[in-house]
């Protein structure tokens, strides 16, 4: 036991340790993104809008809560032409950035930059400028509500000595308006396009107070003043070493803006340094970046409406600065290999160290759509717990989707895959759809399934997807259509004269009856996802298909599909057996030994 006196003072160093860290989990927060949610504070990056690097992603999501598009929702890549919107990319990165629960920052709407040639070369009067910017802020506007939490309605509208900037949106030829007036008709437009996203103006070089921030200043104090919708301004920070002292500025100018009662977003922070041909910077300028990094985290960080710091991309993989400002570079928190360099560790100490400040919530995360497994059920029988290649099902109970009813419109003998933007995938394939409304969603299962043990199913509405479900897939799981859609009573069916056989009109004994199913897998030609049947050779379930009325084996005479019907749906004809009882008998279609659930009927005279 002699040892005992040596371990104990080691034991009781360990126990504090643990004991720090179940008290105060933060203190050895890993991440940018943990620290800062500790704040509740954004801590974001601009987004390149590429897909193909995954540790590019990956450590975004990571590292980040906030992530704004560099250049994808800017004009001129949103809207190469006038009569074409490209959303691509802006979905995608929204779409990601959704389901890790990051927000979205939009930038900009008004900038004398990433203009398009149509636009930028057109020879519009000031009035026709008005009427296409007003479409462009309320279309985008409008697509991202609920998505884009905050935007840069105009960027960069003021010279440096505080004038206006000379701009087609200003004066070349304008939109119409004196001074500052089409900044405000822009933030009006925005919030008319959305109620709720924070509006900012943002520029450069006014991170301090300078003749510039003050013109700024003095706008939005004017816009508050009457009631144009301005919730923010942006402060870019596109600095360099030589800021260091730039610090005192740069708090007088967030105290003063935060005290109009406006928030403060550090937008696109970077701080280039001397690089050598290999893109390296010295070791002492990357302790001096370190420090500039943690002098505006603490400057924003005192204030309880400085809510969010952003660097323009977060790693020197992937920056402008080089292009830009050649012979520097290394302008970022993490290196080329997506290590942390001192500047990240300083911004961290930074959100470790932040006092607590009363700081607005964070603004809600983008709302994903919500699904269960249990809500995917049979088109016809709606039983549910297991899909077959080719059913029409329908997907009840998802959070979100069309305001009303939309029916597919078959275009070129096929299904369409969206709806309103509601789409529904299986193992990443969307399935075609037949009508679509929030709350009730009908598809049809892609055939590919077939091939599987279990599909993973996804909803998805306005780009947004929900989490997903996983489904078993079986080969057959037939259900017969009813009159009534309810899966029960009287099967929708006719006789061989295309008579509908109802309670009114049952059929004779010995008379061929033609009825709908769904649900009986994979077919000979195999299907083809959404396709009207046109042509021969018809295709026709893989599986036996057997039939009893009333109990009593009926004769079969076609099972498959049907000129008109889609792929998925099966017309069966069969032969109501002379020795079946009269009234209601109840209806059974079997495919491979996989019987249809009871409930449908066929009225017989
Ligand atoms: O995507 C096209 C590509 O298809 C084409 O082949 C290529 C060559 O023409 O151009 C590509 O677009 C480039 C785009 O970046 C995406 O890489 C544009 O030419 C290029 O002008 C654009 O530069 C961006 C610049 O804004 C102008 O929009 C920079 O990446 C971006 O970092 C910079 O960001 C600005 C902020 O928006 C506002 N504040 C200043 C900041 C730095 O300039």
């Amino acid at each position: 036991m002699g040892f005992l006196p040596v371990l104990a003072p080691v034991l009781r160093t360990l126990a504090a340790a643990l004991l720090l860290l179940l008290v105060r989990p933060g203190l050895f927060a890993q991440t940018l993104r943990e620290a800062a949610e500790r704040r509740n504070f954004l801590v974001g990056a601009a987004h390149n809008g590429s897909f193909s690097d995954s540790t590019y992603l990956e450590t975004m999501a990571r590292e980040y809560n906030q992530v704004e598009p560099e250049n994808a929702t800017k004009f001129q890549p949103l809207r190469p032409s006038r009569e074409q919107f490209n959303f691509s990319v802006p979905d995608q990165i929204i779409a990601n950035a959704a389901q890790r629960g990051q927000l979205v920052r939009g930038h900009t709407f008004i900038w004398h930059q990433a203009v398009p040639n149509w636009l930028a070369n057109g020879t519009f009067t000031p009035a026709q400028l008005s009427d296409i910017l007003r479409e462009h802020i309320l279309t985008v506007g409008a697509r991202y509500r609920g998505k884009i939490y905050a935007w840069d309605v105009v960027n960069e509208a003021f010279n440096d000595n505080g004038t206006l900037r000379s701009t087609l949106w200003y004066d070349q030829p304008g939109i119409g308006r004196q001074g500052t007036g089409y900044i405000e008709q822009a933030f009006r437009w925005a919030r008319e396009a959305d109620p709720k996203a924070l509006l900012f103006y943002n520029d450069y070089s006014a991170e301090g107070v300078n003749v510039k921030s003050d013109a700024i200043l003095g706008m939005a104090r004017d816009f508050r003043a009457r009631g144009v919708p301005i919730d923010g301004i942006g402060l870019q920070a596109h600095w360099g070493l030589s800021n260091q002292g730039s610090i005192a500025s740069l708090d007088n100018n967030i105290r003063r803006i935060t005290d109009l009662g406006l928030q403060v977003h550090i937008t696109e922070l970077d701080v280039r340094v001397p690089v050598n041909a290999a893109g390296v910077a010295s070791a002492a300028d990357l302790a001096a970046q370190a420090t500039l990094y943690r002098s505006v985290a603490d400057t924003c960080l005192k204030y309880p409406l400085c809510t969010s710091i952003q660097t323009w991309g977060y790693t020197d993989k992937y920056s402008w600065i080089p292009g830009f400002y050649p012979g520097f570079g290394a302008a970022l928190p993490m290196d080329a290999a997506f290590q942390p360099k001192p500047a990240y560790t300083a911004m961290r100490d930074a959100l470790l160290a932040a006092p607590p400040v009363d700081r607005p919530a964070l603004p809600a995360p983008i709302e994903l759509p919500v699904i269960a497994a249990r809500g995917l059920v049979s088109a016809a029988s709606y039983q549910g717990s297991a899909v077959a290649p080719g059913e029409i099902v329908v997907l009840f109970g998802a959070t979100q989707g069309p305001a009303s009813l939309l029916t597919a419109l078959v275009t070129g003998n096929r299904l369409p895959t969206d709806l309103g933007r509601a789409r529904l995938f299986f193992d990443n394939v969307p399935a075609p759809l037949l009508y679509g409304v929030k709350g009730q969603v009908s598809a049809i299962v892609p055939f590919a399934v077939a091939t599987r043990q279990q599909t993973v199913v996804q909803y998805e509405y306005e780009g947004i997807r929900s989490l997903p479900v996983t489904l078993p897939v079986v080969e057959a799981k037939p259900g017969l259509f009813t009159w009534d859609a309810s899966g029960k009573g009287p099967v929708a069916s006719l006789t061989a004269s295309y008579v509908p056989i109802t309670r009114e009109a049952p059929i004779d004994k010995g008379d061929v009856a033609l009825m709908f199913l769904t649900g009986a897998g994979q077919t000979g030609p195999v299907g083809v996802d959404g396709q009207i049947v046109s042509s021969t050779p018809l295709p026709v379930p893989n599986g036996i298909v057997t039939a009893t009325v009333g109990g009593i084996a009926a004769e079969v005479l076609y099972a498959g599909g049907a000129a008109g019907l889609v792929n998925g749906g099966i017309q069966v004809n069969l032969r109501i057996p002379s020795n079946v009882g009269s009234g209601e008998q109840p209806v059974v279609i079997s495919v491979g030994g996989v019987a249809s659930p009871a409930g449908p009927t066929i009225p017989v005279r």
